[in-house]
């Protein structure tokens, strides 16, 4: 498959040497994170957003990532992406540190975000949107033959039956069919990690059952699922882990299946909760 590569190959930029960094509290999982950032800091001028942020995700788990409004969410995927700079801190992909200088960095390590705009073209179908800015081609000419048999086989993986015709435009398209092809067109790479942020804030209880399932079925098939979400139910559906961001701090990373949903709401809403969370 035709992924761009990042600079160098599989890890963008230069190995950058370990920050000293105090032992973390481990985060007791089996499973080795695909991402693992430690100590994130991020500033925009005199604004310091992000505060020393830890954050794991890992393959076949879906990690929630919550947080009230302003919280830093959107910050702290935007460096997971590669769109934003992290100011300090360590960033591994695989246990590898690694410096992700534009999202075509973090494309070439597997990365995928679903903006919460999408970002699709409303006048352009599903394969055109599915393949936009990386169009196959075939000698001069577009393989619209190849990129329409891979677009039905990406869907088709994803168990998606509910799209009709791909060649149909996405201005036709509901709000639950908009989302499955950014996620397709996300999934469409050999990705690895694959970040959506509020997948289902726009949806109607039937569309965000299937975009959670869809959710459900990427991280089943081994990747790494970040999902950003407001609703504590949609949360508890379908997460393995809850990250807690407050006030541009984690206040914590726990397994969903250690907390419940007043703890997970204390966290968001004051940073902790009994034992866990933030020190005053
Ligand atoms: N490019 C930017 N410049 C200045 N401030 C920003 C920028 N991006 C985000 N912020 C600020 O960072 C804080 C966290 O924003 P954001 O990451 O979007 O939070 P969330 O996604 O959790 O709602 C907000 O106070 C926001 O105003
Ligand atoms: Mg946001």
């Amino acid at each position: 498959m035709n992924r761009p590569a990042g600079p160098g190959g599989r890890v963008c930029g230069p190995p950058v040497p370990a920050p000293a960094h105090p032992p973390r509290a481990a985060n007791v999982s089996p499973v080795t994170p695909l991402l693992d950032l430690r100590g994130i800091d991020k500033s925009f001028g005199p604004v310091q957003v992000l505060h020393d942020v830890d954050f794991t995700a890992r393959p076949g788990e879906v990690t929630a990532l919550v947080g009230d409004n302003g919280a830093g969410k959107t910050t702290l995927v935007k460096c997971i992406g590669g769109v934003h700079q992290p100011d300090a801190g360590e960033y591994r992909f695989e246990g590898t540190p690694v410096r992700l200088g534009s999202p075509r960095d973090a494309a070439g390590l597997g990365i995928e975000v679903v903006h919460q705009d999408l970002a699709l073209c409303e006048n352009l179908d599903i394969v055109e949107n599915m393949f936009l800015g990386r169009e196959r081609s075939n000698g001069l000419a577009l393989d619209e033959a190849a990129m329409e048999e891979q677009a039905a086989r990406t869907l088709a993986a994803l168990s998606v039956r509910t799209m009709g015709s791909v060649r149909r435009r996405v201005s036709d398209l509901s709000g639950g069919q908009r989302q499955t092809v950014a996620i397709a067109r996300a999934v469409l790479w050999d990705s690895r990690v694959v970040v959506l942020d509020e997948p289902a804030a726009a949806l109607g209880v039937a569309q965000t059952q299937q975009v959670l399932e869809l959710v459900r079925r990427l991280a089943d098939k081994g990747l790494a699922v970040v999902l950003i979400s407001h609703n504590m139910n949609d949360v508890f559906a379908v997460s393995d882990q809850i990250a807690a961001l407050y006030l541009g701090r984690m206040a914590a990373q726990v397994r969903t299946a250690d907390v419940t949903h007043r703890q997970v709401v204390e966290l968001i809403t004051s940073g902790r909760s009994g034992d866990l969370g933030l020190r005053a």
